[in-house]
């Protein structure tokens, strides 16, 4: 989480970082702040809150410095406030510098630091690495030789030595007012991307921030380190051994950033949804041979072949989305599938062997516990694979191979176009590995024609906008939601629970429907409604019979039901409906309606749906 931007060049670098920042505070918008070189001084501004609130400090000010970094941050340790904003700085003031991540290790330092009088202001752990490399300026130089400014080390060298005492992970861009010309930037384990421009170089947390100026960038890799100045850049390992890199070109538009005419975000990426699948599926879906080719698994294909189980990791919705490809790919696929969050599987002691292949679900391909479940499988083994949306992200280069989403920049907190695709993804892959193995041509074939149909059936649903606005005003004060599915649909009741919950701050719990009267049914009264996804598949009777038992409680019902559906209008208050399709792909239809009642609910509560309180859109921190 916290997005770091920072430039060096000709122009003037407070309107470039402040508007690369907008365009990272996804990634966290507790409070904001920038540090800019100027007339020989490093001025410093903060503020709690958006960057809005840091714009309006710094506008007026005739800022005119050409070298500065900025931060917006989530807060990890220490609350939201000027003191504990970045950039943060040692005793002096020479050093500037914005840090994401976690230094685990900080209070050890902070005490060692205190003792020999340093004098901290913040509650950070991110402060003691300046006054770390102000203790190492103090120190003899070594042996490297360099240029210093107070007879010890110099620059590059006081942060390679503080480097080796940081425990943790840290994406660090750091200033020195007595090396004006330069920005130093580290890497270990949160993203820092560097753009190179002509005569101008800008460093952010990612592309997003960087696309505008150039479309040219290097990704830094964990253990290296940039010192970046305006025309040139020399990059080494934190043991100071030179690296080549390379460097990608970008095939992001900022157009593609923006929002595009619609209020937020996330009702673009809402309704970006019918593009996005079929962005997914192009090229890869072959509806003739009733196959998929997936490019990014070619090199893998022989160990595929003899994969004999495959374990899903993930977070939050990308989880979701794991669950439902659970579900695929043992009915068609025929191979034994576990689902797990990443958090929990990076802990235990998970049984994999070569034959296992370990899918990574990520959005941004930064999700701090789904890359250390990824790199564990590795170690032990495992096929690591990843089903990523950020091309060139962590995740996305560390496995062995994988499959790019292609649904563009998610900007809004809460995943949508993302999850959607991820489903898509799950239906290539089990068409893939099922034609591998037992399944029929002409099945093959149905689920392609069908999947090729979906793009167009979201279309339907989404032209029904108003009328699931209309419902979502008769719930906006509603406290409580129940959301229950069943087999395909249990995922997507779990999912539209995570949706309410994050944008709308709706307490709604997600529960298979036949779990119903195990607990939860307890909870209903008039003042609890439920939302049932209930399709017409093969579980629809018994998903009826829940309805039943809530209607007799009183509980009041929206339903998720299949286009046609009369005798469901008997049992629910309110109906929106879903057309026809296999009962595999019901998921990527019946979510569509339940991200559009949480967006609504949301914005009839006057919330800021694209940037939910306490949430971050890429969670980098354990
Ligand atoms: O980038 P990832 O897909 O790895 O992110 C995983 C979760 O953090 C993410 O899905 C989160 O739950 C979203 N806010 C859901 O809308």
């Amino acid at each position: 989480m916290c997005g770091i931007v920072g430039y060096i060049g000709k122009q003037k670098a407070a309107p470039i970082i402040l508007e690369g920042l907008k365009r990272l505070e996804y990634r966290g918008y507790d409070s904001a702040g920038m540090s800019i070189m100027e007339k020989g001084k490093i001025v410093n501004f903060k503020a709690v809150g958006k960057v809005a609130e840091l714009e309006n400090k710094v506008n007026g000010k005739n800022i005119s410095g050409t070298l500065g970094i900025a931060h917006t941050r989530w807060a990890t340790h220490g609350k939201p406030s000027d003191k504990n904003s970045h950039p943060h700085t040692d005793c002096a003031r020479q050093i500037h510098l914005v840090h994401n991540g976690i230094i685990e290790n900080y209070q050890e330092l902070k005490d060692m630091l205190i003792k020999k009088k340093h004098k901290f202001t913040s509650e950070t752990d991110s402060e003691v690495v300046a006054h770390l490399i102000e203790e190492f300026f103090k120190k003899p130089a070594s042996t490297r030789g360099g240029s210093s400014t107070r007879g010890g080390n110099n620059f590059k060298e006081a942060v390679l030595e503080t480097l080796k005492l940081l425990k943790g992970t840290y994406g660090l861009a750091i200033i020195n007012k007595n090396e004006p010309g330069k920005i130093i930037v580290a890497r270990m384990g949160s993203p820092l991307v560097l753009g190179l421009g002509h005569g101008e170089n800008i460093i952010a947390s990612d592309v997003s921030a960087i696309v505008r100026h150039t479309d040219r960038v290097i990704y830094l890799e964990d253990g290296e380190i940039a010192v970046v100045e305006a025309e040139n850049y020399e990059i080494t390992t934190i043991k100071n051994k030179a690296v080549a890199k390379k460097v990608t070109k970008l095939d992001w538009s900022v157009e593609k950033a923006e929002k595009g005419g619609f209020e937020h975000f996330m009702l673009k990426e809402i309704f970006e949804q019918p593009h996005a699948i079929a962005d997914a599926i192009r090229g890869r879906l072959v509806a003739k041979e009733g196959m998929a080719k997936l490019g990014g698994l070619r090199d893998v294909a022989d160990r595929l072949r003899s994969i004999e189980k495959i374990v899903i990791v993930s977070c939050g919705t990308s989880y979701h989305a794991g669950l439902v490809g659970e579900y695929m790919l043992e009915e068609y696929a025929g191979i034994p599938v576990e689902v797990e969050y990443a958090s929990e599987f990076r802990y235990r002691k998970p049984l994999l062997s070569k034959n296992t292949a370990v899918i990574a679900i990520s959005q941004s391909g930064e999700t701090a516990d789904t890359l250390a479940a990824i790199r564990e499988a590795k170690e032990k083994g495992a096929l690591a694979l990843g089903i990523v949306n950020t091309v060139g992200s962590t995740i996305a280069r560390e496995t062995d191979a994988g499959v790019y989403n292609h649904a563009g920049p998610e900007i809004g907190v809460a995943s949508t176009k993302a999850f959607s695709s991820q489903l898509s993804i799950f239906v290539l892959l089990t068409l893939m590995l099922g034609r591998q193995r037992e399944m029929s041509l002409t099945m093959g074939k149905r689920i392609a024609d069908e999947m090729n149909r979906i793009p167009r059936l979201i279309e339907e649903i989404l032209q029904q906008k108003n009328i699931i606005k209309k419902i979502a005003k008769k719930y906006v004060d509603y406290k409580d939601i129940l959301y229950m599915g069943r087999k395909y649909n249990f995922p997507i009741a779990l999912e539209g629970a995570l949706k309410i919950k994050e944008i709308s701050y709706v307490h709604a719990e997600g529960y298979p429907s036949g779990e119903m009267k195990h607990g939860p049914i307890a909870l209903i009264d008039k003042n609890f409604p439920s939302i049932f996804i209930a399709p017409k598949d093969s579980v629809y009777e018994k998903n009826l019979s829940g309805m039943q038992e809530i209607k007799a409680r009183g509980g009041r019902i929206i339903a998720i039901a299949t286009t046609g559906d009369k005798h469901i209008q008997k049992l629910a208050d309110d109906v929106i409906y879903i057309p026809k399709t296999l009962e595999m792909l019901t998921p990527l239809l019946s979510v569509i309606p339940l991200q559009l009642f949480a967006y609504y609910v949301g914005v009839g509560r006057g919330l800021d749906v694209d940037k939910p309180r306490n949430l971050a859109k890429s969670v980098t921190v354990e």
